[in-house]
């Protein structure tokens, strides 16, 4: 009996630990509206030609609809809670493809979205990204675009921050949907990333 308490014990701090790092580092878990999304995607054009970044996925909403529109999505998520959702989002829930063939909705090939349980802060993105979405706690936006600048994306259009913008940065343009937060859009230029 102990020792299946001590399993049960050993396999929650395995999912809260990280989960708790994750909020204390980048942010803890809350979604971006739908509406700010798609109306960013909207204004930057986002197509299959792009490939998006999610620097911390949460539940997967950006990814799902950056792939929707045909885009290769990558997502970083620290928390194995949210990233096991995004996970089954995209493998044991229902396929989208169904529901979206009913509604007259684009699918989502699987091939089209990958989530990486990863600290983005160690990764190096891809060379291909063409756009990067963040939404993080504003202590860290100053080390996140530490983080960019020394990234090597010579394909990135636009850098995408809902709610929380850069201390020190003019965005191009600021984005506004009802009822949501801003959304800020910034240029490559803005964080001089090797290219
Ligand atoms: C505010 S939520 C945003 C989720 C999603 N991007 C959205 O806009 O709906 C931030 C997410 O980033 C994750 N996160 C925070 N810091 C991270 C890091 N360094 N590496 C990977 N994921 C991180 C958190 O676990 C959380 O799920």
């Amino acid at each position: 009996m102990s020792a299946i308490i001590n399993w049960i014990i050993f396999f929650g701090l395995a999912l809260l630990l990280p989960t708790a790092y994750a909020a204390k580092i980048g942010a803890p878990y809350a979604p971006t509206f739908m509406a700010a999304i798609k109306r960013a995607f909207s204004h930057i054009s986002l197509g299959p030609s792009d490939v998006i970044v999610d620097l911390g996925a949460g539940d997967g909403r950006v990814l799902l609809e950056a792939a929707s529109r045909g885009a290769k999505a990558v997502g970083y998520e620290l928390s194995p809670i949210m990233w096991f959702i995004v996970w089954s989002r995209l493998h044991l829930l229902p396929s989208r493809s169904s529901s979206a063939a009913k509604s007259g909705q684009p699918s989502v090939p699987q091939k089209r979205l990958t989530v990486y349980m990863r600290n983005f802060y160690r990764q190096k993105l891809p060379v291909e990204t063409t756009v990067i979405f963040a939404f993080l706690m504003p202590e860290h936006m100053a080390k996140v675009k530490s983080f960019l600048s020394k990234q090597h994306l010579p394909n990135l259009r636009y850098v995408l921050i809902y709610a929380f913008p850069f201390p020190d940065l003019k965005p191009l343009e600021v984005i506004h949907a009802p009822k949501c937060s801003r959304l800020y859009v910034y240029r490559p230029s803005d964080f001089r990333l090797n290219t």
